[in-house]
């Protein structure tokens, strides 16, 4: 025989304690909402742990609307602009975490990501949130009220957050659950595919590339569809199976399968330049020593072995500068879920009101954090989203 599980009625539960989940849960708590935070993990903040080689990148303090990618680039203008870097940052002093700019305004933690996990686990139980860990979420209905089940218990409440996370890392404990509700409740989903992730060669540039793996460059690349979403002067580094660096991950959530990127491997310099003074040499050895001062010297190398243009005209010597600049992949593949950072796609935006977070067509239900089709680039962007799409949620549910 089963028993049914005693329901519990409070006024809010968020699915996830990840951080947009914490965040949005903390800034119900302090509204004097009674708040249930569920997790299927061990514990909270998993994701926050290892993130930034784990000192967790927590913001960047060029964050803008333009950082991100989603089908509509005005909807998280909203929540960025109710919940700032300048907002993270206050936060983080006012628990004494030290913290560091790394590049490009990134802001690192200087000790360790628990600092931020540990932080947000306080103002939690300052804001009276009861965490419930170990619970998966089963299901949500809806009637008078929303009914959230989990393995163990039931709750009623008027607001339910489902702040359930992307896709990648499955086995940290990503689940579908997110699209899934969003899906019985009749809420469109942008196709969702992995992000911020190495991409793989096809068999030829492996073979002509892959054993040179561990050498790097910095480099602008860009998806050739889309050459006004952002080209990204970074490092790229060759792996055993492909291309990786920020330069290619920032890329990667712009490609779709099939199509092409460009990397420029000499940024701003014309390399080959002193093969066309009067007298220079002009063979492979004199090309490769000219790729040197971009490239490692075995990436030049193979370079020049693999575009040799055996008769060194003038017109030869720019054909290969081009390619330099213009060097056109077509990877096989990303490195999926597995490798990926983030999930790129999710609940569409023209369903949730920007404000709030809040479902249009289901009262009291909202998404929040990843789970949404908002992704943000390399460099503390998503988390930034994650608390500030949380906090909206939070001022609302
Ligand atoms: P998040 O994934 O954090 O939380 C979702 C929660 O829901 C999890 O705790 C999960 O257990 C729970 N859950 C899922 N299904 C459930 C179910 N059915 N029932 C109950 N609970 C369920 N970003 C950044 O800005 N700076 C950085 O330094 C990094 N670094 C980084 C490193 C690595 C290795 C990865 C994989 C990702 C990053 N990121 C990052 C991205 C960042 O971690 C990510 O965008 C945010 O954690 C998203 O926050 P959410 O709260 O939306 O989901």
């Amino acid at each position: 025989m089963t028993t049914k599980p005693h329901v519990q009625k409070v006024d809010v539960v968020v699915l996830g304690a990840g951080a947009a989940g914490m965040m949005c849960a903390i800034e119900a708590g302090k509204r004097g909402r009674r708040v249930v935070l569920l997790d299927h993990a061990e514990r909270v903040g998993k994701k926050i742990l290892i993130s930034g080689g784990g000192r967790c990148n927590f913001t960047n303090i060029h964050c803008r609307p333009e950082n991100f990618l989603s089908e509509n680039l005005h909807f998280a203008k909203s929540a960025l602009a109710r919940f700032t870097p300048s907002d993270m940052i206050a936060m983080v002093e006012r628990h004494g975490i030290r913290y560091h700019e790394k590049t490009l305004g990134q802001l690192f933690c200087d000790r360790s990501a628990h600092d931020i996990v540990t932080m947000l686990e306080r103002e939690c139980a300052e804001a009276g949130i009861r965490i419930i860990l170990g619970a998966k979420a089963i299901s949500v209905e809806r009637n008078d009220y929303l009914e959230v089940r989990t393995s163990e218990s039931a709750f009623h409440s008027e607001s339910v957050v489902i702040a359930t996370g992307g896709l990648s890392i499955p086995k940290m404990g990503a689940t579908t659950l997110g699209y899934t509700l969003a899906e019985q409740f009749g809420l469109r989903i942008v196709a969702c595919r992995p992000g911020l992730v190495p991409l793989v060669f096809s068999a030829e540039d492996r073979e002509q590339w892959c054993d040179l793996a561990g050498l790097s460059a910095e480099v602008v690349a860009q998806a050739r569809a889309r050459p006004r979403e952002g080209s990204f002067r970074e490092k790229m580094l060759i792996t055993h199976r492909g291309l990786s660096g920020p330069a290619i991950l920032q890329t990667s959530s712009y490609w779709q399968p099939g199509e092409a990127i460009t990397i420029d491997l000499a940024p701003d310099l014309n390399v080959l330049a002193p093969l066309l003074a009067r007298n220079a040499r002009r063979d492979a050895s004199a090309a490769a020593n000219a790729i040197r001062a971009v490239l490692p010297s075995r990436m030049a190398e193979r370079w020049v072995v693999l575009h040799d243009p055996v008769d060194w005209t003038n017109a030869s010597l720019a054909k290969m500068e081009q390619h330099l600049h213009q060097w056109p992949l077509t990877p096989a593949g990303t490195e999926g879920y597995a490798k990926a950072e983030v999930t790129v796609g999710g609940v569409d935006t023209v369903e949730l009101d920007a404000k709030t977070m809040q479902s249009r067509k289901v009262p009291g239900l909202y998404f929040i954090g990843e789970v949404v089709d908002v992704t943000g680039w390399l460099g503390g962007y998503n988390f930034q989203w994650a608390w500030a799409s949380g906090v909206s949620a939070g001022q609302s549910a």
